[in-house]
């Protein structure tokens, strides 16, 4: 890999830059080319930011996770803002991983009713995935981002150097997004990851760049088809939540607590696969290659609340399902993806007491 690679979607109207050590140049930039900057970091993150030059960049810190993605840190924020006399020409960049990414997302979309806004994600979860589309949102009592909008970052600068610090549980959990992203749509780069994935755990720069890299373009491959996912077949935006519709209500069972993203969707996608297979989709020996994968990263492959009734109910308030029938987004080979309509809510249990730990 390059020492820097540029991404440029005119479609979206976005850009994508790979580059090390590059944070406080990033922000300089914005600094320069806006009248007010407010960056919000998340106060997690220890970095030194090399930027005291530019005397119109303000910092707000704030602490981090899925509790973050709430009305009352959606109102907290908003009102900072306002207090600050954020106005029209003000621009937000968000530096932290998807939770806060996907707040700030939807902040700037809707304060003074659209600002500017630029992505600094530092987890790997969000360099390869929550940055790259443009969905944001914020989580209800019901379920998991019931409340957002589509609305596109103006650059997002993915930098690795930032990725040392993170814990390595958090790693898995990014790793989890990026075999989502083969499963569903590259074949190859499964095999690649079955040869590299020790080395992309333990955070080799020259393996990371390249996963992070050809998980962004299979990311961006679905939103330039589909960006506010309206469509039904292979290319549609959906694809990309294999794993998520147990995923969520995993997450949401649990409010948020026990589970953290990567590792409920992890669940998510073996429990999803064993559905496929159920259905005769999906090969016995293709669901075995899998959870070996799985297993050998040490990434989770079963919850016992996978067989309750409750879960079944939270299953129905996802956003893709009404009247008791449930969509799910199925692989039928690794690297091939479909939509499977309107499974009913009672065959599903009756499915998933099938599944084996
Ligand atoms: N918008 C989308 O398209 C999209 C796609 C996938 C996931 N998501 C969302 O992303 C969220 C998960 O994102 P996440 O996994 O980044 O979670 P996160 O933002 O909660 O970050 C995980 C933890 O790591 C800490 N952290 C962040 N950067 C760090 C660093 N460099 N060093 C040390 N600690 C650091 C955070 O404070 C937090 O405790 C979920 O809410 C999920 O729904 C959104
Ligand atoms: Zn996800």
């Amino acid at each position: 890999m390059q020492n820097k690679l540029y991404i440029k979607d005119k479609k979206l109207n976005t850009s994508i830059l790979i580059k090390k050590n590059h944070i406080s140049n990033f922000i300089i930039n914005i600094a320069k080319k806006n009248e007010k900057v407010f960056c919000i970091l998340d106060s997690k993150i220890n970095i030194n930011l090399n930027i005291s030059r530019q005397k119109n960049i303000k910092i707000i810190s704030v602490k981090c996770g899925e509790r973050l993605k709430t009305f009352d840190r959606y109102k907290n924020l908003t009102e900072k803002l306002i207090r600050s006399d954020v106005n029209r020409k003000s621009v937000l960049v968000a530096i932290g991983g998807g939770t806060l990414g996907d707040l700030v997302g939807f902040v700037a979309s809707t304060v003074l009713r659209g600002l500017d806004f630029f992505l600094i994600p530092t987890t790997l979860l969000s360099q390869v995935d929550s940055s790259i589309g443009g969905k944001n949102g914020i989580n209800t009592p019901y379920g998991k981002n019931l409340i957002g909008t589509f609305y596109q970052p103006k650059d997002v600068l993915i930098d690795i150097s930032i990725l040392n610090s993170l814990p390595k549980r958090e790693i898995r959990s990014g790793y989890a997004e990026i075999v989502k992203h083969a499963l569903i749509k590259d074949y190859s780069f499964f095999c690649w990851l079955e040869k590299n994935a020790d080395r992309l755990l333990n955070l080799n720069k020259y393996i990371l760049e390249e996963a992070i890299y050809r998980s962004i373009m299979i990311k961006l491959f679905y939103v330039r088809k589909d960006e506010k996912e309206f469509l039904l077949n292979k290319n549609s935006r959906a694809m990309l939540n294999f794993g998520h519709t147990i995923g969520h209500a995993l997450e949401s069972h649990y409010n948020y607590k026990k589970l953290n993203h990567g590792e409920a969707i992890s669940i998510g996608m073996v429990t999803e696969a064993k559905i496929s297979n159920y259905l005769g989709l999906l090969s016995s020996n293709e669901l075995e290659r899998i959870i070996t994968h799985f297993q050998k990263c040490k990434l989770k492959i079963f919850d016992n609340i996978i067989k309750e009734k409750l879960l079944i109910e939270k299953l129905v308030k996802d956003k893709k399902n009404f009247l008791d029938k449930i969509n799910f987004s199925l692989i039928d080979k690794i690297g091939s993806s479909i939509f499977y309509k309107k499974l009913d809510k009672n065959n599903i249990y009756k499915i998933l007491q099938y599944i084996n730990v």
